[in-house]
């Protein structure tokens, strides 16, 4: 039953003169002096007397001038309200109900807090409308007799295919595909000398993170092995608001100034005129942009390279990419970096693995970091930060604003300063992964941007297109976006709003709320740094860039020439495949003419794998004489340098198993494997029981059919030979073999599979005549699972394939 109170109750004397307390009902006008009685409307009309009393002028207004105030900002002017009555909505507030509650707690915005004020689990309850009318029959739309029509009135039916029919959401512009989980941030040690931002406080300090993976081109649905830049954008929930780091997989960017972003995406995504092709970069369009964009041949360096095709989610670096700065409680602030390197390694997929995969799996990385968490394998990374001086970056080669630089590590190393583990998938993806909202301007006290001309563009961008996207600007009440910090502010409406506010103050300054929700001042609240830039004539307004944006070649050159062999083949192999796709010889001969400037091997490599019969002349450079680089190598961006921890958590094993194999030996590979955290898998020629030689179970939870050689990091091929002869009359395990050896994995080869390995024309020798590291013969487990750490044997690689 609702409680309320009795229309009476508060009018202690009626007998009292009654103009004072008629007075006080009026909401406009009002006596000129308000009598006091003993009255709730009377006091309330006191109190807020009083209360706006209380300031009798704005006394931060003359410190709203000049630039040393504008540094050192006061926290607003607040008077404490006398009671509670002045700062409520309503008189009737008291009258609370199951539905309404009670009156809102003091300082207390609820729409924000953990997700578990909006969990739901159903276990145990009946069906439902969305009006919580319970419903009786789900199975059949009302009828005018069972053969008769359906009729207008089943509310039950409309409102279920309603909602059905307004389920999707605008996808991404850019980013569409993604996967989502939540984990924490652990800081190492306090950084407070150089920023006073909350994740950094203390040592050990645990801040909450929801982070979402993505490729860039494809839409909602498309593969994730696409050849790609992956986003890698992490939502920090810290106590003094949310920072989003929404960065990427590699460390540059195409261009150099928002204003080409829409060009740059234009042209990347499906060709307008026939929608193709889906999550490809190999197509005319693009080339044709990048080819007159030299700027962005870093970042075609690093797109084209293995790092486009990411193994995993949880085996890939993350960047911020642009300059940021960290500023500490004295405001002396400092221009930053950011790493996020994978504890398990940064690895690739080769691109013949990577277009078979997307056809087996197009949720393979989705795939991968969701059976990572529930099997406990958490993904983890550790954050690096370059930190720098204004001071040193002037004396760079290269300029900090333009992000299609990196600062190579030799010139500022890379300070590890806190881990992020990722150890909760997401109850459910739209809710959460596909609702998250980040923002590239969502930062908190003790960061700040650098006037690096991209990132300006972005801080504009995300809230912007997230309007339209989650329907309204109130996306931050989402409860995946809210923060955990305090929410208290003078905005209101709109589409969606869930907060609702106590009180008739919705501006500041006020004395009606006595001054609150107050400015916070210098001292707690966010300041930008005042990032002076060295007065010169010529920085009027300009549409320009800094002149050493000019140099688009040198850090191009020192990501190719810091590249293994092999991994500058696969460069050579990825410009071949791409520009080979593209219809336009002009185009291809631009390309090739611009990578001339970047290395004359690899433009040589290309242009000999599209059959031009002569090097087109290289482009002529916007700046022909760069400043000398500090570094011409830089080994660790080569993939080589980032193996990880040497542990094979997460990698999936294949056992081919089948009638007549060994199966002690099996499984106790099997054992052994998952001992160590991999993922083994028996694979046969079809799912259900093996007859083993031996009479030792075993269960083959896949197929040859279901889950080709690909799919997987490892391969162990069984002992026994009347297994051996069945699995070696059935095609589909000289491809699955095929597939492991070609991509160059670690193949464990058991004593009878010897012969296995040879009918799928798979050799244990190397081409250099040395023996394969990656082919462990005789059943040697532990040397296997070393093999296996280095996750893959390019020694083996030939161009085109033995195999
Ligand atoms: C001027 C340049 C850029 C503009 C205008 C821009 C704009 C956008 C837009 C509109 C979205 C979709 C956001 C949403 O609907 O939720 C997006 C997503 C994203 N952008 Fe950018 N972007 C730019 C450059 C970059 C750069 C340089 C990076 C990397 C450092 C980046 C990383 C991301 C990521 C990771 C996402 C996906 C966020 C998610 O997972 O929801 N963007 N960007």
């Amino acid at each position: 039953m609702p409680k309320s109170k009795s229309p009476d109750s508060g009018r202690a004397n009626p007998e009292a003169n009654s103009a004072p307390r008629a007075a006080a009902r009026n909401t406009d006008s009002g006596p000129s002096q308000v009598q006091p009685a003993n009255d709730p409307a009377v006091l309330k009309a006191v109190h807020t007397g009083q209360l706006a009393e209380g300031m009798p002028f704005n006394a931060n207004k003359a410190g709203e001038h000049g630039f040393d105030n504008g540094l050192a900002v006061q926290p607003g002017i607040t008077v404490d309200a006398p009671s509670r009555l002045p700062t409520g909505s309503t008189l009737s507030e008291e009258n609370h109900s199951d539905k309404t509650g009670s009156v809102a707690a003091e300082g207390i915005n609820w729409a924000i807090e953990s997700l578990d004020r909006v969990r739901v689990d159903s276990s145990g309850q009946v069906l439902t409308t969305n009006q919580g009318v319970p419903i009786a029959d789900n199975q059949n739309s009302l009828k005018y007799g069972v053969r008769g029509p359906a009729l207008l009135e089943d509310f039950i039916l409309r409102e279920k295919i309603t909602h059905f029919d307004h389920e999707r959401i605008p996808e991404r512009i850019v980013h569409a595909r993604g996967s989502g989980a939540h984990g924490f941030f652990e800081c190492y040690d306090a950084l407070t000398d150089i920023t006073k931002a909350a994740p950094f406080k203390e040592a050990g300090k645990v801040t909450p993170v929801f982070v979402r993976f993505s490729t860039v081109q494809g839409e909602r649905g498309s593969k994730d092995t696409a050849r790609d830049v992956r986003g890698f954008a992490v939502k920090f929930y810290t106590d003094e608001g949310n920072w989003d780091l929404v960065g990427n997989n590699m460390p540059v960017f195409f261009i150099q100034d928002a204003m080409k972003f829409p060009d740059l995406v234009h042209a990347v995504k499906p060709e307008p005129h026939h929608q193709m092709p889906q999550a490809a970069s190999a197509h005319d369009t693009f080339w044709d942009f990048v080819s007159l964009m030299p700027e962005s041949t870093h970042m075609l360096m690093w797109a084209m390279s293995d790092r486009g095709i990411p193994r995993s989610y949880a085996t890939m670096q993350g960047f911020g990419v642009h300059t940021f700065r960290m500023v500490n409680a004295e405001g002396d602030s400092v221009f930053v970096k950011f790493h996020w390197n994978p504890v398990h390694g940064t690895h690739s997929l080769v691109w013949d693995e990577a277009v078979k995969i997307s056809g087996a799996d197009p949720d393979y990385h989705r795939r991968d970091l969701w059976e990572r968490i529930e099997a406990g394998a958490f993904p983890e990374w550790e954050l690096g930060l370059q930190i720098f001086t204004e001071e040193q970056a002037d004396g760079f080669s290269f300029d900090v604003l333009d992000p299609t630089k990196i600062v190579p590590e030799e010139l500022v190393p890379v300070r590890p300063v806190g881990r992020m583990v990722l150890n909760r998938n997401p109850d459910n993806f739209f809710a959460e992964t596909e609702q998250v909202a980040f923002c590239a301007a969502h930062i908190v006290p003790g960061l700040d941007f650098s006037n690096d001309p991209l990132l300006a563009g972005r801080i504009h961008s995300y809230v912007d297109t997230q309007i339209s996207r989650l329907g309204g600007p109130n996306f931050h009440e989402i409860p995946i976006n809210s923060p955990l910090a305090p929410v208290h502010n003078n905005q209101r409406d709109g589409m969606h709003r869930q907060a609702i506010h106590r009180g008739r103050v919705n501006y500041e300054p006020n004395s009606l709320a006595g001054g609150c929700p107050f400015q916070a001042g210098a001292a707690q609240g966010f300041v930008s740094v005042p990032a002076r830039i060295q007065a010169k004539e010529e920085q009027g307004k300009v549409r320009a860039k800094p002149e050493k944006f000019a140099d688009h070649y040198t850090q191009a050159t020192l990501f190719f020439e810091s590249q293994s062999p092999v991994e500058q083949a696969h460069i050579a192999a990825a410009f071949r495949f791409e520009l080979s796709k593209v219809t336009v010889p002009a185009i291809r001969e631009r390309m090739v003419a611009s990578l001339r400037n970047a290395s004359e091997s690899l433009a040589a490599q290309v242009a000999e794998g599209l059959g031009m019969a002569a090097l087109p002349a290289p482009m002529p450079r916007a700046l022909d004489n760069p400043p000398k680089p500090e570094v011409s190598r830089s080994p660790p961006l080569s993939l080589l340098a980032r193996p990880g921890d040497g542990s094979i958590k997460g990698r999936k094993v294949a056992l081919l198993v089948a009638d007549g194999v060994n199966g002690q030996s099996a499984v106790d590979v099997h054992a052994m494997l998952f001992a160590q955290g991999a993922v083994p898998r028996f694979v046969a020629p079809r799912i259900g029981p093996v007859k083993t030689a031996d009479g030792v179970a075993i269960d083959a939870d896949a197929s040859l059919e279901n889950e080709p050689g690909f799919l997987f990091d490892a391969l162990v091929l069984p002992d026994g030979d009347e297994g051996v002869r069945t699995l070696s009359l059935d095609g589909h395990t000289m491809e699955f073999i095929k597939d492991q050896y070609r991509h160059c994995k670690t193949i464990l080869v058991l004593p009878a599979s010897v012969t296995l390995l040879e009918a799928a024309g798979a050799s244990a020798t190397l081409p250099s005549g040395e023996a394969d590291p990656g082919v462990v013969q005789g059943g040697d487990v532990a040397t296997f699972i070393a093999a296996m750490a280095r996750h893959r044997h390019p020694e083996r690689e030939t161009d085109p394939p033995r195999v």
